[in-house]
């Protein structure tokens, strides 16, 4: 009888997460849709791409990360986002991302700093609300731009005569683990602390996604040019 009775549940597509999850991997295509073709960037360009996504994710992630830890009140979320923590700082990620950037000729400059500062702060300043479900789904969305973006950065990288593409093959491979993960986080964060409804459960997601738009697309020197 219990058996028969998950089985019926077991189709959750009406669910609020699966219906959230499905707007985020629709906002992930959208991005991934847009880049630009590779052919047609010059190496300047290529390079720039690097440096502000590596500017950005070197001293942020592991920071973001742990803020969302801080944000969650699900004794079940946590274990999801210490086991993400536990392997950035084993494995040093931020040091193969600077290795990975260094190899590609694309080491942040002060300048490519100063493109995304704006949006990085607007990040940072959301994130520092420690609101759990907005924090999560956020990570939740990086986690899974990142994923799909690797195989795109490697590309970009090989095209700068590169060779360590350790942080992409490996960002490419466990994310899709840490995504899933950060979605179950999600759900039972909702369940256990959720979000007021006069907030908007996508704030923090469409501020990163601005981030990376600008970190793609280099706004302020396009605006300026
Ligand atoms: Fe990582």
């Amino acid at each position: 009888m219990n058996t028969t009775l998950l089985i019926s549940q077991e189709p959750q597509n009406h669910s609020p997460e699966a219906s959230v999850k499905q707007q985020i991997n629709k906002m992930i295509d959208d991005l991934m849709a847009s880049l630009p073709d590779i052919q047609d960037l010059t190496g300047a360009e290529r390079r720039g791409i690097i440096a502000r996504y590596t500017t950005v994710l070197e001293g942020n992630f592991i920071y973001w990360m742990t803020a969302t830890l801080l944000a969650v009140q699900s004794e079940d979320a946590r274990p999801i986002l210490l086991d993400n923590l536990h392997e950035e700082v084993h494995d040093s990620h931020p040091a193969m991302m600077r290795r990975f950037a260094m190899a590609a000729n694309a080491f942040p400059t002060d300048g490519d700093a100063l493109v995304v500062h704006d949006d990085l702060t607007n990040v940072r300043l959301f994130l520092g609300k420690l609101s759990g479900v907005q924090s999560v789904l956020t990570m939740a969305f990086f986690e899974g731009f990142i994923q799909r973006f690797m195989a795109y950065l490697a590309d970009l990288a090989r095209a700068q005569g590169s060779v360590d593409l350790e942080y992409t093959d490996v960002h490419g491979v466990c994310d899709i683990a840490h995504t899933d993960g950060l979605f179950r986080a999600l759900s039972v964060e909702m369940t256990i602390n959720p979000l007021d409804q006069k907030e908007d459960l996508f704030e923090g997601v469409y501020l990163l996604r601005t981030l990376i738009e600008n970190i793609v697309f280099n706004r302020v020197e396009s605006l300026t040019a």
